[in-house]
């Protein structure tokens, strides 16, 4: 799909479910590197990323099975290359990650510079120093990284900046590694500790995932055990928003509003009529909502993958509301996209708006530069009273599974151009 048509300006009606976390099985996909036993997976979504990584394992020599709508079936017992192929690399950030069991299991690997959401400069540098530390000798020639190692060792890592991937890439590299690795700093987000429940379950010993230190005791082997994937937090955060930026009511239905605190806590302030179940979340028509300053924040801090969605909203609410992107410095440019639909969004600098609201906004062409910029471009031509064109639509497949039949079914009138 290469563009999506929107006529909007109505409100939608209905209950929409939450797929599969996006960032939980692609490492659980990198981590199927571990066995010789086929892992079966369930509750994935049918998303352009899970099929990018899963080509790439079939390019080392792995085997995968569709089973059913939401089940795969992975298996890695013949892997035979550790040098990832640059087109697909280049496509997907999370393929990073297999550096973690490549190294354990072959002690080599090798790729390009990753690819993923143009929101940055995306560098690699943690985990290099990450896995230098572990052991491993880097070079890079030919525009590719090369990694070695005759044994990975135990280690005290303390991150520099907080990384999620390199804290997951460090941690599957620990799992086979003879002693006790300790990660300080790390990243503490659900997919973390969903990962490693997960292996522990498998036979790893991994304590303090989703806190800021993680201690792995190195194990000889790991047994494979079937996985079911944690809701998409970030998928249930969007719908919330369409929600609320449209002046629908919604059921957004198989989430984990827990994982969500802060950002409900924003839109409770922001006086979102919401009722929240165990795992559901129901919005009512909004009327009016005041402004809310934001600020992203690793977990458990409002997600940086909320604020393109989240800035939309605060487009249509009374006040002044101040925008700051603390984790990438690319996140903020489509906000010229916004302004052409008659928000008012001054740019402070490039971490910083400021949007005044409300304003009613315009259809425009549009375009999704990036995932999240993209689903946040379907809400904005939601909200707006005409037709907007949306192009680079498969941005959006590559995190929200069948968006357009989904959208249609609470009411959206939206269609594949
Ligand atoms: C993960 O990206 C997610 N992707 C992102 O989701 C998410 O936005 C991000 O975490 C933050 O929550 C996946 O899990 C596949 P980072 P990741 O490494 O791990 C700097 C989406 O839309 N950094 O945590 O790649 C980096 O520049 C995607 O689903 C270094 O400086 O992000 C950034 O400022 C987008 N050196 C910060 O850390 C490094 O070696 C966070 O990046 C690594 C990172």
């Amino acid at each position: 799909m290469n563009r999506i048509i929107v006529q909007g300006g109505k409100r939608l009606h209905g209950q929409i479910r939450v797929q599969g976390a996006k960032n939980e099985v692609l490492k659980v996909i990198a981590a199927s590197i571990f066995f010789d036993e086929k892992i079966q997976i369930t509750n994935v979504p049918e998303i352009a990323d899970i099929f990018h990584l899963l080509e790439i394992i079939e390019d080392l020599g792995g085997q995968w099975v569709h089973k059913k709508e939401h089940v795969y079936a992975v298996e890695t017992k013949n892997l035979k290359k550790t040098n990832l192929s640059k087109s697909l690399t280049s496509k997907l950030r999370a393929a990073i990650v297999l550096l973690g069991p490549l190294l354990a299991r072959f002690g080599k690997a090798s790729l390009p510079h990753p690819g993923g959401c143009a929101i940055g400069r995306r560098p690699i540098d943690i985990f290099i120093k990450g896995l230098q530390a572990m052991g491993t000798r880097v070079r890079y020639a030919n525009e590719t990284y090369y990694f070695q190692t005759a044994q990975l060792r135990s280690v005290k890592f303390v991150f520099p900046i907080i990384s999620v991937t390199a804290t997951e890439t460090l941690l599957l590299a620990a799992c086979l590694t003879p002693g006790q690795t300790v990660l300080i700093n790390a990243a503490q987000e659900p997919e973390i500790s969903a990962l490693a429940a997960w292996l522990n379950s498998c036979g790893a010993k991994i304590k303090g995932a989703g806190t800021s230190k993680i201690i792995i005791e190195g194990v000889k082997k790991l047994k494979a055990k079937d996985v079911e994937i944690i809701p998409d937090r970030i998928e249930a955060g969007s719908f919330v928003i369409l929600a609320a930026a449209t002046q629908s009511y919604l059921k957004i239905t198989h989430c984990q509003p827990e994982h969500l605190s802060v950002f409900l806590e924003i839109l409770k302030e922001m006086g979102l009529p919401m009722k929240i179940g165990q795992n559901w979340i129901e919005v009512f028509p909004a009327g009016r909502l005041r402004a809310h300053h934001i600020v992203t924040h690793e977990y458990p801090g409002l997600a940086t993958d909320l604020q393109p969605p989240m800035t939309v909203l605060l487009t249509q609410c009374q006040g002044q509301s101040l925008v700051r992107e603390t984790i990438y410095e690319g996140r903020l440019f489509y906000v010229d996209m916004l302004n052409r639909m008659a928000a008012n969004i001054l740019m402070c600098d490039p971490s910083r708006i400021l949007v005044t609201g409300p304003t009613p906004l315009r259809a425009k062409p549009l375009e999704s530069p990036d995932l999240r910029a993209g689903i946040a471009m379907v809400i904005a031509a939601l909200v707006a009273r005409g037709t907007s064109e949306i192009a680079n639509a498969y941005q959006i497949e590559r995190g929200y599974e069948n968006i357009i039949n989904r959208l249609k079914k609470i009411g959206a009138h939206v269609k594949a151009g």
